[in-house]
């Protein structure tokens, strides 16, 4: 058994830019290897990635979910372990049902129909991420969470929901870290407020997300945690989703094929996009855990009390369950094995919405545009947690 050191640094400008080359070779070489400065440890086989998230009982979330050992924060589902985040997930789980879900469906479709048309009707020019993934997710969050959907509060959400993914990433003694943490405490102090006013006006009718949180109370949850919830899922909602939304078109726009075979059948293969572009994306590139007993993995010792990177952006690009993994392509057949969402008891709750989103952008671009096509320089936005956009221009031609 090694416990040798392996120098990989995931914050080096080269890793942030193309990450998978350094994946690659780590799973070939050293898939368990430590981040010495940071007393970390990162896992980079698919088994390895999905034994870490699924086993509860030896790698906690107890620490959060990002590289610093904060304390926890009182979420009480993503800082949470069993027992008491199955109360806390039993609660919430019938709020995101694939029933519940369905008039969602219908919305989504909706908006993307409208933003693909004004799209086409105006020439076909877009800088994707602003114009069409966050319109059509701020409109989505904001109804289905029944916050004010007004210009102010858009870039509000937008910018919080950046920094809660930020968090996930940054170290102790990062120059940015004291604005995140007063921004995140505006978020949380902005929805402290909404929550109070709530509770004073009733309920909305219908009953929307922040109404079935409030309703929680019965299970015990405070008043500030069913805020950092509430928070949380507006980042959780926004962000990841928006990006995968971006993979997706990118992808389509850099390989017509896959777009002819969608446009063919976008009924069944929009959905398949989805899964594809948060396999090939992987928008939520990777989450912490803390080790609670020493744990054996691919011949390493991970020591009790370390942290753990569980990358999925890596898992996910295991040759040795994705053949070809860099290739973008909607006919997977085992896409859905990809750990993009999660997986075990954390697995993404939200995972429905995002689908069901996601699912109407691609039908909408599929069944109104001929063609996709990158339009100008394309402006990433990575961190060691979160692969992204900050400017995605395309231009698509009308049938
Ligand atoms: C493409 C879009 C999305 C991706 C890629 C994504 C990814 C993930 C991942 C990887 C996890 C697991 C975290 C962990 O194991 O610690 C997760 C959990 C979670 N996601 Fe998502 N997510 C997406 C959309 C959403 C949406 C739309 C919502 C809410 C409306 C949401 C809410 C959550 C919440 C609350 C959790 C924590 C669940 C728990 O701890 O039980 N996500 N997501």
């Amino acid at each position: 058994m090694s416990t040798t050191a392996f120098v990989f640094d995931p914050w080096s400008p080269a890793v942030q830019v193309d990450p998978y080359p350094f994946y690659s070779e780590l799973r070939a070489h050293t898939p368990v290897c430590r981040i010495a400065a940071e007393d970390a440890w990162v896992v980079t086989r698919y088994d390895d990635v999905k034994a870490v998230t699924t086993d509860h009982t030896r790698f906690s979330v107890k620490q959060g979910l990002g590289v610093r050992r904060d304390l926890p924060a009182g979420n009480i589902l993503v800082q949470v372990d069993p027992p008491v985040h199955t109360r806390s997930r039993r609660a919430l789980q019938p709020l995101f049902s694939p029933k519940v879900l369905g008039h969602w469906r219908t919305r989504a479709q909706a908006i993307a129909d409208d933003l693909v048309d004004d799209l086409l009707a105006a020439g076909g020019h877009t800088e994707f991420k602003g114009s069409i993934a966050l319109p059509l997710v701020l409109t989505m969050t904001t109804e289905m969470m029944g916050l004010p959907d007004t210009p102010a509060m858009r870039p509000r959400y937008a910018l919080w929901s950046r920094r809660v993914m930020e968090d996930l990433d940054r170290r102790e003694g990062d120059s940015d870290l004291v604005d995140l943490k007063a921004t995140l405490v505006e978020a949380m102090d902005w929805f402290g407020e909404l929550l109070e006013e709530r509770r004073r006006t009733g309920p909305n009718d219908p009953p929307d997300l922040i109404d079935g949180f409030i309703a929680t109370s019965a299970y015990g949850h405070t008043e500030y945690q069913i805020t950092e919830l509430a928070t949380a899922i507006l980042a959780a909602g926004l962000a990841n989703t928006a990006d995968m939304m971006c993979h997706g078109a990118l992808a389509l726009a850099e390989n017509p094929d896959q777009f002819e075979l969608l446009k063919a059948d976008p009924d069944r293969l929009a959905t398949e996009t989805v899964d594809e572009a948060v396999r090939f994306g992987s928008p939520a590139h990777c989450v912490y855990r803390l080790v609670l007993d020493d744990v054996e993995m691919s011949g390493t010792v991970l020591p009790k009390d370390s942290r753990v990177m569980t990358l999925w952006g890596s898992a996910n690009h295991d040759e040795c369950v994705f053949p070809d993994p860099g290739r973008f392509d909607i006919l997977r057949d085992n896409k859905s094995k990809h750990l993009g969402w999660g997986a075990g008891v954390h697995r993404c709750i939200g995972e429905h919405i995002g689908r069901l989103e996601g699912a109407a952008i691609f039908r909408a671009l599929a069944t109104k545009a001929s063609r996709l096509e990158l339009d100008g320089p394309v402006v990433r936005y990575s961190t060691s947690a979160v692969r992204g956009f900050d400017r995605l221009p395309l231009f698509a031609t009308a049938r």
